[in-house]
């Protein structure tokens, strides 16, 4: 038997997710949000099952030509549009749309020559100060790209900062400064991440660009996407390849970072830091081993993680071991890493057999 350490993929959930962002915006077009390999789960496995969205968001003209050579005629959105002036021929040639941010770039696109026209979104920055032109420099930039013959339609965009939260303030702000920037330009608009497409319509706009949400993971923090109607697309399923009798007051694993409580039973799970598993977990992240919830104990090597067996006690070599996924939310699994369910999915390792269900 191969290293029983598997990610599977569930198609159909995110086509049931997309769904669910269809019917929080029923009248808004659709970027489906695939950069960094679709958040973990694979670019091209992921544009299949979310064919019927409106169009990709992508973060690198190789993403987008791959969706291109996988026979994607969709919008492709670049996110963070064109690192140098070198890449507007393949813009131009793979009909991408590239996210315009500074000035500079508007007027390097309008001095370049190119074989089609394109559409370009233009990024204002409303407050998150990542990317994004300060409003009082896009009257400038509109201006240069519509004087622009290779530009062809322009969308407005912006970007939240903390649609997440509970507290609106952020977003109405952010808003207010898109709207002010914005007044009087009648052009399409993209503003809307996963958080504001669930709980804020009134950022619906022409195009939104939801990410985690079609992953089947909330965006907020406390809830997790089943809550939400979501379904996991990802689940990270391995086994026990060995069970230790450990005594009180035992180590187990590196350094040890735990003892034993009193005599148990521990799970050797094949899952490590190397397979995408986060090496801050420590002890008491959530599991499940033959569908019981457990904790995990001491440090993550490499390889393997150590489970608590002591309310499992019919495991054996060969049970079954869900690091995340259906019956285990991420969110849960990566609350208690201090870290984000988007870091654990973009982080599984190339090495994880992935299989498509
Ligand atoms: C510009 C932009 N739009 C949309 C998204 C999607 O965000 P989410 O995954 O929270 O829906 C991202 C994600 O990082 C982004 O950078």
């Amino acid at each position: 038997m191969a290293r029983p350490l598997i990610a599977r993929i569930d198609l159909a959930a995110l086509a049931h997710n997309l769904g669910v962002a269809r019917r929080a915006a029923p009248e808004v077009k659709l970027f489906a949000v695939v950069k960094a390999n679709g958040y973990g789960h694979g670019l091209a496995r992921v544009a299949r099952a979310l064919r019927s969205a409106d169009g990709f968001a992508v973060l690198s003209i190789d993403e987008a030509a791959a969706l291109r050579a996988a026979g994607f005629t969709h919008p492709i959105a670049l996110l963070e549009g064109f690192f140098s002036v070198d890449e507007l021929a393949d813009i131009a040639r793979l009909r991408l749309r590239p996210v315009i941010h500074r000035a500079d770039q508007a007027d390097l696109l309008a001095k370049t020559r190119l074989a089609h026209r394109i559409d370009v979104l233009v990024k204002i920055n409303t407050g998150m100060n990542r990317l994004g032109l300060p409003p009082k420099r896009l009257a400038d930039a509109l201006a240069t790209l519509r004087a622009a013959p290779q530009v062809r339609g322009i969308t407005l965009m912006t970007h939240f900062a903390a649609a997440d939260e509970a507290d609106d303030g952020g977003v109405r702000q952010q808003l207010a400064c898109f709207r002010a920037a914005t007044l009087g330009l009648d052009l399409p608009v993209s503003l809307a991440n996963s958080a504001a497409l669930l709980r804020h319509a009134e950022t619906h706009g022409d195009w939104a660009r939801p990410g985690i949400l079609l992953y089947g993971v909330s965006p907020f923090t406390g809830e997790d996407g089943v809550d939400l109607g979501l379904l996991p697309v990802m689940t990270l399923e391995s086994r026990l390849i060995a069970v230790q009798f450990v005594r009180k007051g035992d180590g187990v694993g590196y350094g040890p970072a735990y003892r034993a409580e009193r005599d148990m039973n521990v799970g050797v799970v094949a899952c490590g830091y190397a397979d995408g598993y986060p090496r801050h977990a420590g002890t008491g992240t959530p599991i499940l081993v033959d569908g019981h919830p457990t904790r995990t104990l001491g440090r993550v090597s490499m390889d393997m993680l150590a489970v608590d067996l002591s309310t499992v006690p019919g495991a054996h070599v060969g049970s079954t071991v869900t690091l995340w996924g259906v019956g285990l939310p991420v969110e849960r699994v990566a609350a208690a890493a201090g870290t984000i369910a988007y870091e654990l999915l973009t982080a599984l390792a190339p090495r994880v057999p992935v299989e498509e269900t």
